[in-house]
């Protein structure tokens, strides 16, 4: 006789849990092209008679109802989920993701300490509960944590990947002694994939697939976004005398075409120094308040011509910038006028340090994170641009799979910059 899914999930042991975390994964090929199939997979699954209640069934459950983002499910399965105590460890990592998404950060943490108790050895709930300090302002107790696992996980292998690394550091030291605004081919800060035609048409196609809001909570890169598009739609609720958005380095410029209507009154710029990305974008999203830009100064002096105040934002982009390019965006934003700077970019551990940054006692500005990509020390790079920092809050990744490397540890730095004096 033929099992049914929930059946084969209230077989799986503690590390079976974590295998079905990937089966989700899985599932997201499926959502992200058809999110109806995949609610149909949760109702299902919700009133299968087979099997009765389970805690993993439930986990499942609720990990399909936080990538389909509804509220109401999510809090009502936390909620039937939490009084069933589980002692197992994926329930225990998604009832941690549900608890930071109905804004109960204190729940969060608990979760993932209890998963620690109950489960030393598996790698994934230090990682995520030293991302959660680090949101909650643990800044001490977040590097503690990081600095005493990731050398350990993979069985060390990041202290391999960083022994195989130095070429990088160094590339890095160099760059910015030198003021450099692009790294060399395939080292640290290189942005030439950017440019190359036969990357940039795959790349607008799958950022144009899985960035969109409704793929919140199934890809990273949606995410990111909406934690930054929803701060951009607080100041400019906020705000009035807002008229103009510069989205810098928009890659796709689908977001700025979704949000647009909701804020008619502003002009929504897309700028990417990519032309073909640009041109992809003018072809796509057409609205009357959307224009798409390859030339800073022409998007610079698009938003100042709107008379009021401008804002420029930045997600996920500034992390193939070296320092000395990044500050030449701000300086030009401080030279034509612009009132606000909101960045959403990626905060990492960083494989020199295998820890977080900790940019209260670095003294460079900017760190290397892994591969071709580095991490701004905005606090210290934006006031010297004459911006001063007024808000820097750090957010955890709560989806419930696995859509990125090093996710557990990930986190969304968003901070919001206003002119000095
Ligand atoms: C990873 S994509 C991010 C796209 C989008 N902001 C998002 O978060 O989904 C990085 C984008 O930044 C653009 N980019 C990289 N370096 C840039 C630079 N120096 N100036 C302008 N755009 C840049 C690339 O062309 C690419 O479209």
């Amino acid at each position: 006789m033929a099992e049914s899914l929930g059946q084969i999930l209230d077989r799986l042991q503690a590390s079976g849990g974590e295998v079905a975390d990937q089966g989700v994964g899985a599932l997201l090929a499926l959502a992200s092209r058809n999110p109806q199939r995949l609610f149909q997979m949760a109702r299902h699954l919700d009133r299968d008679p087979a099997t009765p209640d389970s805690d993993l069934r439930l986990a499942m459950l609720l990990a399909l109802v936080i990538m389909l983002d509804d509220p109401g499910l999510v809090a009502a399965l936390d909620d039937r989920l939490a009084a069933r105590n589980p002692a197992d460890l994926w329930p225990l990592r998604v009832l941690s993701k549900a608890a930071w998404i109905r804004g109960r950060p204190d729940a969060a943490l608990a979760w993932q300490r209890r998963a620690i108790e109950m489960f030393p050895q598996a790698a994934r709930p230090p990682l995520e509960l030293a991302a959660l300090r680090f949101a909650t302002g643990d800044v001490d107790g977040a590097l503690d944590l990081m600095g005493r696992t990731l050398p350990r996980v993979k069985g060390g292998g990041f202290v391999g990947l960083r022994d195989a690394q130095q070429d990088r550091m160094d590339s890095l030291r160099d760059a910015m002694a030198q003021g450099r605004d692009a790294g060399d081919r395939d080292l640290v800060g290189w942005p030439g994939r950017y440019l190359e035609p036969e990357s940039v048409v795959p790349m607008w196609t799958d950022h144009d697939r899985d960035c969109g809001r409704d793929n919140t909570f199934r890809t990273v890169a949606a995410y990111t976004n909406t934690v930054m598009f929803d701060a951009i739609a607080g100041h400019l609720k906020a705000d009035p005398g807002i008229t103009a958005v510069i989205n810098f380095g928009t890659g796709c410029g689908r977001r700025e075409w979704e949000i647009a209507p909701t804020f008619p009154q502003v002009t929504w710029i897309g700028y990417d120094f990519s032309p073909l990305a640009t041109d992809m974008n003018r072809q796509a999203f057409q609205r009357p308040n959307l224009r798409f830009d390859d030339d800073l100064d022409e998007a610079l002096a698009a938003a100042t011509a709107t008379g009021g105040r401008v804002l420029l934002a930045h997600c996920r982009t500034a992390d193939v910038m070296l320092p000395a390019a990044l500050r030449r965006v701000y300086a030009a934003c401080r030279k034509a006028g612009v009132a606000r700077i909101v960045t959403g970019e990626y905060f990492c551990p960083s494989i020199e340090t295998l820890n977080y940054p900790d940019f209260r006692a670095e003294t460079a500005d900017t760190v290397y994170w892994d591969g071709i990509l580095v991490m701004h020390n905005y606090a210290r790079m934006l006031p010297s641009e004459g911006y001063a920092l007024v808000a820097d809050a750090y957010h955890p990744v709560p989806l419930p799979h696995n859509d990125h490397g090093l996710q557990e540890a990930l986190l969304i730095r968003l901070t919001d910059a206003v002119p000095l004096p």
